[in-house]
């Protein structure tokens, strides 16, 4: 297939986050009652510390509601490590998000069935996703989309790889593999694939690979973000170093 994917590729991950920032606050100012889609993980961090700052310039957030991707199972919402807890340390408590507008999976429910169901009719009552940004895993996922992952998934529970959990206790987030959760809850690739637009961020070395499958390699479950390829409004925003291999 060939991508529709758009790709700007930019000197610095700093630039990355500030042409990230700045393609939601378009959104925003388009439409104060935008629905945005946000992901964790290392990546997005820069580009919430810039929305931080256009709040600071006046960028109101006050009626924009946000769903995010996903969220391990097990954790509570107070675990230092829980996604819930990201976004309030890292955006929410710094932005005028009115608390009852931000939505993240609940990772300690009882009956993840019904939550993801009901993730799903949230996202649809409020109009669906404007813009959902999304960050890319080593392996290709996105969210919690692991490679396999059907292109028609919805919102559930699934179970965590090898490479993701050693990924993500590196050190940056949990200290040891054995304290990472072994499954997750993740809204599903046709989720993500009826958001509006999306934006997905990638930098550094570490991306290069998993970017230039999801880019020039085939539409196939064994890279989920390749299954962005033909998405009518998909934007890769890319440091060199993430889209170094894109050259070859
Ligand atoms: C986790 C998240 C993904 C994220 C990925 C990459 O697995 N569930 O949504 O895209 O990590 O994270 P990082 O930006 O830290 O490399």
């Amino acid at each position: 297939m060939t991508t529709q994917i758009h790709v700007h590729v930019f000197p610095t991950s700093e630039e990355v986050a500030a042409a990230a920032a700045e393609r939601i606050a378009t959104v925003v100012r388009e439409k104060p009652t935008c629905v945005l889609g946000l992901a964790t993980g290392s990546t997005p961090e820069a580009t919430y510390g810039k929305m931080i700052e256009l709040y600071h310039q006046g960028l109101d957030f006050s009626r924009v509601s946000t769903f995010n991707l996903d969220e391990y199972a097990g954790l509570q919402c107070d675990h230092p490590q829980s996604y819930r807890a990201f976004m309030e340390e890292r955006l929410f408590r710094h932005l005028n998000l009115r608390p009852w507008n931000t939505h993240v999976l609940n990772g300690t429910t009882q009956f993840p069935a019904l939550e993801c169901a009901a993730y799903e009719q949230q996202i649809q009552a409020r109009g669906g996703v404007d813009l959902w940004l999304l960050g890319i895993g080593q392996n290709g996922h996105i969210a919690f989309n692991e490679p396999g992952s059907p292109l028609d998934s919805r919102t559930r529970v699934v179970a965590l790889t090898p490479s993701t959990i050693a990924a993500n206790s590196d050190g940056r987030f949990f200290a040891d593999p054995k304290d990472v959760p072994r499954s997750a809850l993740t809204a599903g690739i046709g989720t993500i694939r009826e958001a509006r637009q999306l934006v997905l961020l990638a930098t550094g070395q570490k991306k290069a690979e998993a970017v230039a499958r999801a880019l020039k390699g085939d539409f196939s479950v064994d890279c989920p973000a390749s299954l962005l390829q033909d998405h009518r409004d998909c934007t890769f925003l890319l440091d060199e170093a993430a889209a170094s291999l894109l050259k070859s």
